[in-house]
């Protein structure tokens, strides 16, 4: 079936049975243009809280569905291909939280979404990468104890006077980016501003020119004078860069930069998600409650990157 019957068939399946689609900005091209919304973790968390549809298709990594499946207990939230993970994710678990944090007592825990449920749990406040400046500020304290990324820790603590302790998780695909690449990149394309997720190491953010969310790259880039960028974040997001922004280039920092877990979702996945009505992610409801808390006070916390 070509991707345009399937798309069709999505489109009308989607709509016969009130699912909403979202789909990272990591997601391939044709998963992007079948969804309803399109959007940075934090984007995706609100748009799952706040809509009106009976069924989530979340197009994304394990931690995001999860997510979604915590701030709506009512919803059918369906992650289309099971196994997509996040390697950072996988990097803390609740046991290691627990006792990360009995060395730190009364500091407050600050865990990125790109977590499991059970270590948000046992979380005091998640952040996404558009906000975790604004979320360690709000907290208002000496000290917070960030968990699983370093470097959006190390990032933070850049913007702060609070003391960032961390845990030493790292994202695959942005921690390997290196210095030499960009500085590959750069040469190629003298005239590029550089932008950068922080999930990538600091020696590459002190090269960036803006260090930004996926989403918040996406609106640099539209608001920006400059006609060229080089890309540190997954390849996925050159797509949409490219197609909201017909008149300027984009070039990736690292041809390396892919997340596997993110291509593992296409059209023929999605429209058996719909068909078979699963994979459904189920969180246990005392994990699902206390995730909610630290969920629910990272929403009322607003964005700042
Ligand atoms: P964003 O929240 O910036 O979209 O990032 C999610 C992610 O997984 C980055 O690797
Ligand atoms: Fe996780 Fe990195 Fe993939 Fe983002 S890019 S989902 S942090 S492994």
């Amino acid at each position: 079936m070509s991707n345009e019957s399937l798309a069709g068939e999505i489109r009308a399946l989607a709509q016969e049975k009130n699912a909403i689609i979202l789909a990272h900005n990591y997601q391939v091209p044709e998963v992007q243009d079948i969804a309803d919304l399109t959007g940075d973790s934090l984007a995706l968390s609100i748009q799952a809280s706040e809509t009106e549809a009976d069924i989530i298709i979340f197009c994304g990594v394990r931690f995001m569905a999860e997510t979604a499946a915590i701030v709506c207990p009512d919803k059918k939230v369906i992650l289309p291909v099971k196994e997509a993970g996040c390697g950072m994710a996988d990097m803390l678990n609740a046991a290691e939280l627990k006792a990360e944090k009995a060395k730190y007592p009364g500091v407050p825990v600050v865990t990125y979404v790109n977590s499991t449920a059970e270590v948000k749990a046992e979380s005091d406040i998640c952040c996404t990468s558009a906000n975790a400046v604004q979320v360690v500020k709000s907290l208002k304290t000496p000290e917070v104890l960030m968990t699983p990324d370093k470097n959006l820790a190390m990032w933070v603590q850049r913007h702060t006077d609070q003391k960032i302790h961390y845990w030493l998780g790292y994202c695959p695909i942005h921690d390997d980016l290196t210095v030499a690449q960009v500085k590959v990149a750069k040469a190629a394309h003298p005239e590029a501003l550089l932008m950068a997720h922080p999930e990538c190491p600091p020696e590459v953010l002190d090269m960036a020119d803006a260090v930004r969310s996926t989403s918040g790259m996406l609106t640099f880039a539209a608001e920006s004078k400059a006609k060229e960028f080089i890309v540190a974040t997954e390849i996925g997001l050159l797509y949409t860069l490219k197609k909201q922004n017909p008149g300027k280039r984009f070039y990736a920092a690292s041809p390396e930069m892919v997340c596997i877990d993110m291509k593992k979702t296409g059209l023929k996945e999605v429209l058996q998600a719909l068909q078979t009505e699963g994979p459904v992610i189920v969180v246990p409801e005392p994990i699902r409650l206390m995730a909610l808390k630290a969920v629910e006070r990272m929403m009322a916390v607003p964005r700042d990157l």
